[in-house]
């Protein structure tokens, strides 16, 4: 432990593992001032600038790898931050978007803190698929925050709405209907006077533009904080008069996709843990998107007949409404025309390995898990899930299908897409 004295208008970067204890004076930090006797953490691998705001003076334990260095005021944009996010109404819903590392979740902490000191009641939603601070990777998390933090990370998620996917690319529509039900629940049944939202990195083609235009318009945000390194969110915040353009922080620790995919891969591993494997009853916990085991079961001369017609061993074919969906012995995906139907062939392999959302009955995640096996004849699936998920069983009501394949060591090896265009949404 190290004692430090600050002068008023010192700025310093401090890379975690560190607790701060001020001891005489007033720290700002993350959209919050600090005074004697209280204290806060910056988390290992994580970057944060403080600022004296009087002549100050701190304790300091640094961690293994820790680290505490002067930074020249002009360098910095927390003032220009805070200087900017001022005078704006904490109240409402306030959406953050901006390319990734270019201090998003510091952002939304930032938010967040300032309306908690002012005294009102705060949720956090993050939308952030791929690197998500408050809950497992693929879903839309939210938890309320009720202490000052120094990083999204941590707040654990109370509730969390699968989205399927490490990134958005063509299943955005649903995710704006999961984030503007997220928004719903923190304001009817969480009673929160505002919500923050932080959101994915992917805003840069077209799509990402026409995704973020469409969350906007469904949420009517009262305040869109866009952090802009040139002028590339133009396309998305065009048109709208309630947005503040932020600096994005110099010396951000920027984090490579390799980097992102470890991160993905330790989270799964974190939250199905610890992990048991259930197998579960097809007829009491159907798969919410594709609806094998429910509707009608094809004779087993139709199903010959089937086999004939798609020229592979069908295994089970179920009908649904004008589709039949048939499990077949090969190795790829089809859809095709047969007798007036349209057939959706499964080669009968394809759920192995899949990520999967155990859904309680109005959608929320009880917990994540990966499919293994699909047991047609005892109309069983083998889910490797954790052992909450095993003890919230009886909340499950349907198991949603991803789109990431993974490996038994939680390695993302596909991003399974065929399963896009046979799902039922
Ligand atoms: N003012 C600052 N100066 C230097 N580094 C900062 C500052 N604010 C945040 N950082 C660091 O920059 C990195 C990126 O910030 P943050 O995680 O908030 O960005 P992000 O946009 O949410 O990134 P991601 O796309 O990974 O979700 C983090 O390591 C954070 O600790
Ligand atoms: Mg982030």
């Amino acid at each position: 432990m190290t004692i430090r004295v600050l002068k008023t208008g010192d700025m310093y970067r401090i890379e975690g593992p560190a607790k701060v204890v001020v001891r005489r004076g007033q720290i700002y930090a993350t959209g919050v001032v600090y005074g004697e006797g209280q204290s806060f953490t910056v988390l290992r691998a994580r970057r944060l600038v403080i600022k004296a705001l009087g002549d100050s003076e701190v304790e300091l334990v640094l961690g293994p790898g820790a680290l505490m260095e002067k930074v020249a005021p002009q360098e910095e944009i927390v003032d220009e931050w805070e200087r900017r996010i001022a005078d704006v109404d904490p109240r409402g819903v306030a959406l953050i978007i901006g390319m990734m590392d270019v201090g998003k979740s510091t952002l939304a902490a930032m938010l967040g803190n300032k309306a908690l000191s002012r005294g009102y009641k705060v949720a956090v939603i993050d939308a952030d698929v791929g690197q998500n601070d408050l809950g497992p990777p693929t879903t839309v998390s939210m938890a309320r925050l009720t202490r000052y933090i120094t990083h999204l990370r941590q707040l654990a998620a109370e509730k969390s709405i699968f989205l399927q996917s490490t990134s958005l690319e063509r299943v955005w529509p649903r995710a704006v209907e999961q984030i503007a039900k997220a928004v719903d629940y923190a304001r009817e049944r969480w009673g929160v006077e505002t919500i923050v939202i932080n959101t994915d990195g992917w805003v840069l083609d077209e799509e990402a533009v026409a995704f973020k235009r469409k969350l906007i318009e469904r949420l009517k945000p009262s305040l869109i904080v866009a952090i802009q390194v040139e002028r590339e969110l133009a396309p998305i915040i065009e048109g709208y008069g309630n947005v503040v353009v932020l600096p994005p922080p110099p010396h951000v620790r920027v984090r490579t996709r390799e980097d992102r995919k470890i991160h993905r891969e330790m989270g799964y591993g974190r939250y199905i843990f610890p992990p048991v494997e259930l197998a579960l009853s097809l007829d009491k916990t159907p798969l919410c998107n594709l609806p094998i085991f429910r509707g009608v079961e094809l004779s087993d001369d139709l199903r010959r007949m089937l086999t004939r017609a798609v020229g592979a061993p069908v295994l089970k074919a179920f009908q649904a409404g004008g589709r039949v969906y048939a499990v077949v012995q090969s190795d790829t995906w089809s859809l095709r025309k047969v007798g007036g139907f349209q057939v959706v062939c499964l080669p009968n392999e394809f759920e192995k390995g899949l990520l999967v959302g155990l859904e309680d009955r109005e959608g929320f995640l009880v917990g994540l898990g990966v499919l293994k096996k699909i047991y047609y004849d005892r109309r069983k699936a083998v889910v490797y899930t954790s052992s909450d998920v095993e003890r919230r069983i009886g909340e499950v009501k349907c198991i949603r299908l991803g789109l990431v394949r993974l490996d038994e060591n939680f390695n993302e090896v596909e991003r399974a897409t065929n399963l896009l265009k046979v799902e039922e949404t």
